[in-house]
């Protein structure tokens, strides 16, 4: 479980029943960067800053050899004083040995990715080109109107940057979007290579990693539990899944008896100081837990 880092959720729990497994997160109430991006013309140096921010979630995920596996700005959340949540790690995985399945986002995906050649965490530095381009044009590098044809396009490299972009943005895009060998982040120096790309040479990224770096976008958010940057969905929007047996149950259950936690159908609410441990148990043995506040 990775939890802490300034820039990547964090979650506190995980537990299942026959039915779903779930997953108890910080809740990050600024909305989605994806939203920002179609409502904002983004400052070169709040682009800069927030690049930076993915710069160091990524980082820290590869640094135990996960890739993501699905960056984009709909998984990437504002916090209430407009820093960058990285979320939604559904399609994340250990990347040691390859991973083969072609998943993710069609518009994101990298060549390798496409190709089923074997992919691994080099692939979340093209997806931060992808997105670094969004941040500047509200569109992506490999727009097209067929997954099929984006595809191609993406494995023949075939995109244009506007002229309007800084030059070193789109120095960093090009050199983002390469194929993995000659790709910014997979080469020798790793991801010191990015950092020390030009258009970050006024980013400290110690002060960054530190939140001390300020952003400019604060999202309008009344305090930690408003929710009005998220549509409300009445729970009978989401069919039923089927039912597991005990079995199947058990392909899930984690190693870890950490951050589970109990939801209380009568008050609604998460127990605090209960949770489910799995480590050779089943769901019944509860043990104590500390409280899940919020950050
Ligand atoms: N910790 C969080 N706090 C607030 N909102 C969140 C959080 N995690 C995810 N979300 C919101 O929920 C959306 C869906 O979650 P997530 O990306 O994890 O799942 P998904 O598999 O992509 O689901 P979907 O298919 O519905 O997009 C995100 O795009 C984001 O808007
Ligand atoms: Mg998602």
């Amino acid at each position: 479980m990775i939890k802490n880092h300034p820039y990547l959720v964090n979650l506190r729990a995980c537990w299942q029943d026959e039915r779903s497994m779930y997953m108890l997160m910080d809740f990050v109430n600024g909305g989605e960067l994806f939203t920002v991006i179609k409502n904002w013309k983004i400052p070169e140096v709040q682009g800069q800053l927030w690049v930076a921010e993915l710069i160091l979630a990524i980082e820290h995920l590869h640094s135990k050899k996960v890739a993501h596996r699905d960056v984009k700005p709909e998984n990437v959340l504002l916090d209430r004083l407009g820093h960058l949540v990285l979320t939604d790690f559904g399609f994340a995985k250990v990347a040691d040995p390859l991973l083969w399945t072609k998943c993710g986002t069609y518009e994101y995906m990298a060549p390798e990715v496409v190709q089923k050649t074997g992919h691994g965490c080099a692939v979340d530095w093209w997806a931060l080109g992808v997105l670094t381009y969004e941040l500047f044009s509200c569109d992506v590098p490999f727009h097209a109107d067929t997954k099929e044809s984006a595809y191609n396009k993406i494995v023949k490299g075939e995109y244009s940057i506007p002229s309007s972009f800084p030059a070193e943005v789109q120095d960093l895009i090009r050199n983002l979007l390469k194929e993995e060998s000659r790709r910014l982040g997979c080469m020798e120096d790793g991801v010191a290579g990015i950092k020390k790309h030009p258009w970050f040479s006024t980013i400290d990224f110690n002060e960054v990693l530190h939140r001390r770096v300020p952003s400019l976008c604060r999202p309008k958010v009344s305090s930690a539990e408003d929710t009005s940057r998220f549509k409300t969905y009445s729970e009978s929007d989401f069919d039923d899944p089927p039912a597991l047996s005990v079995e199947q149950q058990a392909l899930f259950e984690f190693d870890v008896c950490e951050g589970r936690t109990k939801w209380d159908d009568s008050s609604e609410r998460f127990l605090p100081g209960y949770g489910c441990c799995s480590t050779g148990g089943r769901k019944q043995d509860l043990v104590e837990f500390a409280e899940v506040n919020h950050r």
